[in-house]
């Protein structure tokens, strides 16, 4: 009987280790697509804005990346990409700001590996 409880919570331990593992790997994104942010961004073409991949290029390795992109995720700003402007995003909490910089960020490197 004593096995049998373990097995059972080994499996329930082994599912939740998957659901947070995936969940890691989508957060970005979902909160992406919660925030409102691909009504106007994609990940990697052009829409009304810049496409998050070309943003995290002309970041890339720059220390104050994440908080910059965040400030300017929450404020918005013009003249950096182009002639539209962003509306500032006040819906945003700091932190998820902080989430979504480093999100994008982290998509240099995979664009870095496609063109390999
Ligand atoms: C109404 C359209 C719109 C929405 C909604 C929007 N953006 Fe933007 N975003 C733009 C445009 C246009 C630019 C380019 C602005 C410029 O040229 O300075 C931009 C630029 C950016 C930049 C680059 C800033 C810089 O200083 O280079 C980041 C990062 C960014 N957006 C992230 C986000 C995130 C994250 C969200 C969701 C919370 C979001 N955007 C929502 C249109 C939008």
């Amino acid at each position: 009987m004593r096995s049998f409880f373990s097995i059972v919570s080994l499996g329930v331990a082994g599912f939740f280790w998957v659901g947070a593992a995936q969940g890691q790997s989508t957060t970005g994104l979902a909160l992406a697509q919660a925030s409102n942010c691909m009504a106007c961004h994609q990940v990697d073409k052009k829409r009304v804005g810049p496409s998050f991949e070309v943003i995290a290029e002309r970041f890339a390795g720059q220390e104050a990346a994440v908080p910059y992109l965040a400030n300017a995720i929450i404020r918005g700003g013009r003249g950096r990409w182009g002639a539209v402007p962003m509306p500032a995003q006040p819906q945003v909490s700091p932190a998820n700001a902080q989430l979504l910089a480093a999100w994008i960020l982290s998509l240099a490197d995979k664009r870095a590996a496609k063109v390999e």
